[in-house]
């Protein structure tokens, strides 16, 4: 089943989201090569990429997985917005993504990701600008507003689809909730039925079952997983494919271990050894966390033991063969 981003068409209802710090080029790769409709930047700031500072051109890098390359911006200036979305576009990005749902004070602080939707009519300036320097589509992220007395998400999708906005994605969560309470995918709804755009929707998505009724209650078009994809790139693709009512392949103990060492090596090629087995430990830690999917459980002390020996090692080569020991223990341990 396919969702359409202007005349663009995305193979698969379930995106990857953006987080930073964690989908990066390495782990995009993954979860496009296992199926997921889109995979999206982390969020990079307009104002760094246009001026080369920081870590932005690296954040905006295509994953070369195949699919769309979609780049997110954050940012305040509509002129660093433009500046920032024509780079993107020089670098290859498919569709710009704006952030208006990021909650972390250090952004909000800095009046952008959430704190836009406090002012509409300073988002909608930033939509303007990103929309009229590109000739791609703009698609926009945000929650359901700043507080539960300013559930402002319909107005402002309202808006941007007026401006030239091509996909709206809701996080069912307002900025003062940061993630407390639950998602409130009803009130999604509220969006997908402001707008003829497709709308997507976001938060505490991990399974068929919270998929089902997320999609259900709020009549989106599709879906997008966040935290539920740690140490399992594959669960945007694989849970696409149960949409599209094909059995659940969930990666057993081999597959899993081919996973997490192309995982690993993606990780210190993109970042280079020293950086990279640094970058790779929350990673090798979720794996272990994931197990239990398999119906493995590692009792507690267990796998503190394997989280300790992927995460305070520095040699590279000790780490890649934990990742070998970890599967080969696990598979004599649990096939007896
Ligand atoms: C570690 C982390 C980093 C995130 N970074 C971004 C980001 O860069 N851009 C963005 O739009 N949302 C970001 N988010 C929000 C997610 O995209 C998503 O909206 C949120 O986690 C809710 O979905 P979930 O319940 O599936 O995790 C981040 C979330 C987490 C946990």
């Amino acid at each position: 089943m396919s969702i359409y981003v202007d005349n663009l068409r995305v193979d698969g209802k379930v995106l990857l989201a953006p987080m930073s710090g964690v989908t990066d080029v390495p782990f995009r790769a993954l979860a496009a090569r296992h199926g997921a409709g889109l995979v999206v930047t982390e969020m990079v700031a307009s104002e760094d990429l246009a001026t080369s500072r920081g870590d932005g051109l690296k954040r905006a890098t295509a994953c070369d997985a195949g699919g769309w390359h979609v780049v997110q911006l954050a940012g305040r200036e509509a002129r660093w917005m433009r500046e920032g979305a024509r780079l993107a576009h020089d670098l290859g990005a498919d569709i710009i993504d704006i952030n208006m749902g990021c909650p972390a004070k250090q952004v909000t602080g800095s009046l952008s990701g959430s704190a836009l939707m406090r002012n509409l009519d300073h988002a909608l300036e930033l939509i303007d600008a990103t929309v009229a320097a590109v000739p791609i589509p703009v698609t926009l992220k945000m929650r359901l507003g700043w507080d539960d007395e300013n559930r402002n998400a319909p107005e402002l999708a309202r808006r941007a689809e007026a401006a030239g906005v091509k996909m709206i994605t809701v996080h069912g969560r307002t900025r003062c909730q940061f993630y407390n309470g639950k998602a409130d995918w009803q009130y999604v709804g509220e969006v997908k039925r402001a707008v003829g755009v497709p709308v997507i929707v976001n938060g505490d998505i991990g399974d068929e079952q919270t998929l089902t009724a997320a999609l259900a209650q709020s009549g989106a078009d599709g879906a997008m997983i966040g935290r539920f994809a740690y140490g399992r790139p594959w669960l945007p693709g694989m849970l696409s494919s149960a949409l599209d009512g094909k059995a659940l392949n969930v990666p057993g103990l081999a597959a899993r271990h081919d996973i997490m060492r192309t995982h690993y090596e993606g990780i210190l090629s993109h970042y280079g050894v020293e950086l990279g087995v640094r970058c790779a430990r929350k990673h090798l830690g979720w794996y272990v966390d994931s197990i239990t999917d398999i119906g493995i459980s590692l009792n507690a002390e267990t796998a503190k033991l394997w989280r300790k020996r992927f995460c305070q090692e520095d040699d590279h080569r000790v780490v890649a063969r934990s990742i070998d020991s970890f599967h080969e223990t696990l598979s004599e341990e649990w096939a007896a």
